[in-house]
C-alpha cells in the first residue's frame, strides 16, 4: 500500500499485528526440560511426551527462571513418586514457585498441586501450566500468595483452617526450591511452613549453597529445628544427574 503526498512517498506495509506481537512475545522466553520417567501420563498411554517444559523469562526477578536446586526437588518427586504416594492423588503446595517447576512436576507425577508465588510470577506460572496440559491435565492450579500474609496475617486469621479452597488437613507435602533468599521474608516463610503443615503435611526444602546467604540458612534452620523433625536427605536417595555436594534438600 503507498501513499503519494508532494514529493514525498509513505509506503505502509501491511502485517499481521497480532501475529508480530506474538512472535515479539516468545522472543522473552527460553525453556527448560526435565524428563520425567514415572509420568502419569505415559503410564496411562494417553500421551508419548515425558518431558516436562517450562518457559523462563531471559528478564526479571529471580523467579523468572528454574533454579538448580528446583531440579533437585523435582528430579527426588520422579525417582521417590511411588514412596511418597503422589498418585494417590497426594496434595501438593509449592511456596516461591517461580516458574511453577516442582509443582508441575508433582503434577505430571500424579499429584493434585497448587503453585504460589508472587504476583509478578502469576503470569508465568498460568503460561506454563497451559504448556504442560498433557501432562497434568487440571491438576494445577495458580495462586498469588505472599508470605507475608501468614505472618499474623488476614488469610491466616480470616480463615485458620483454608488455603484457597483446600482444608489445610488436606495437603500431603509443601515444597520449597531456594528461597531462603531474603532477609525480610525467612521468618514469614517460616510462619507459612509452619502454618500449612501444623495438621501433618511434610515440607520438602531444597536450596543452594551461597556464601552470602549462610545467615538466612542458619535462621531458618534455627527456627524450623525449634519445632520440626529436620533430616537432611541423603545423596543416595537423590537422582544421580541432579544432585551435587552443595544442593541440600531437606525434609
Ligand atoms: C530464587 S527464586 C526460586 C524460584 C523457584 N522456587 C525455583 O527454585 O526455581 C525465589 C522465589 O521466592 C519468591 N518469593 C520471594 N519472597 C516471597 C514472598 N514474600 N512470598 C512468596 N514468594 C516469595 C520469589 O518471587 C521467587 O519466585
Amino acid at each position: 500500500m503507498s501513499f503519494t503526498g508532494g514529493d514525498s512517498v509513505v509506503v505502509v506495509v501491511a502485517t499481521d499485528d497480532a501475529a508480530a506481537t506474538e512472535a515479539v512475545n516468545e522472543k522473552q522466553y527460553f525453556t527448560r526440560d526435565l524428563s520425567l520417567d514415572n509420568c502419569l501420563a505415559a503410564a496411562a498411554d494417553t500421551a508419548t511426551v515425558v518431558d516436562l517444559t517450562v518457559d523462563q523469562r531471559f528478564i526479571g526477578d529471580v523467579g523468572c527462571v528454574v533454579w538448580d536446586a528446583a531440579l533437585v526437588l523435582a528430579k527426588y518427586l520422579d525417582r521417590q513418586s511411588s514412596r511418597l504416594g503422589l498418585r494417590r492423588p497426594a496434595l501438593v503446595v509449592e511456596l516461591g514457585a517461580g516458574t511453577g517447576f516442582c509443582g508441575l512436576c508433582a503434577a505430571a507425577l500424579g499429584a493434585r498441586a497448587v503453585i504460589t508465588d508472587l504476583a509478578d510470577c502469576v503470569d508465568l506460572m498460568v503460561r506454563n501450566v497451559n504448556k504442560n496440559r498433557l501432562l497434568i491435565g487440571d491438576r494445577v492450579a495458580v495462586h498469588e500468595y505472599d508470605w507475608a500474609q501468614t505472618a499474623g496475617g488476614d488469610q491466616q486469621l480470616a480463615d485458620e483452617q483454608l488455603f484457597f479452597g483446600h482444608n489445610i488437613t488436606e495437603i500431603n507435602y509443601i515444597l520449597i526450591s531456594d528461597c531462603l533468599y531474603y532477609a525480610q521474608s525467612v521468618r514469614q516463610l517460616y510462619d507459612t511452613v509452619d502454618w500449612l503443615s501444623s495438621k501433618g503435611a511434610t515440607v520438602l526444602m531444597s536450596y543452594e549453597d551461597r556464601d552470602d546467604k549462610r545467615p538466612l540458612v542458619d535462621k531458618f534452620f534455627k527456627l524450623i529445628k525449634s519445632k520440626f523433625i529436620v533430616n537432611e536427605i541423603s545423596s543416595d536417595e537423590l537422582h544421580a544427574d541432579y544432585r551435587s555436594p552443595d544442593l541440600h534438600l531437606y525434609n
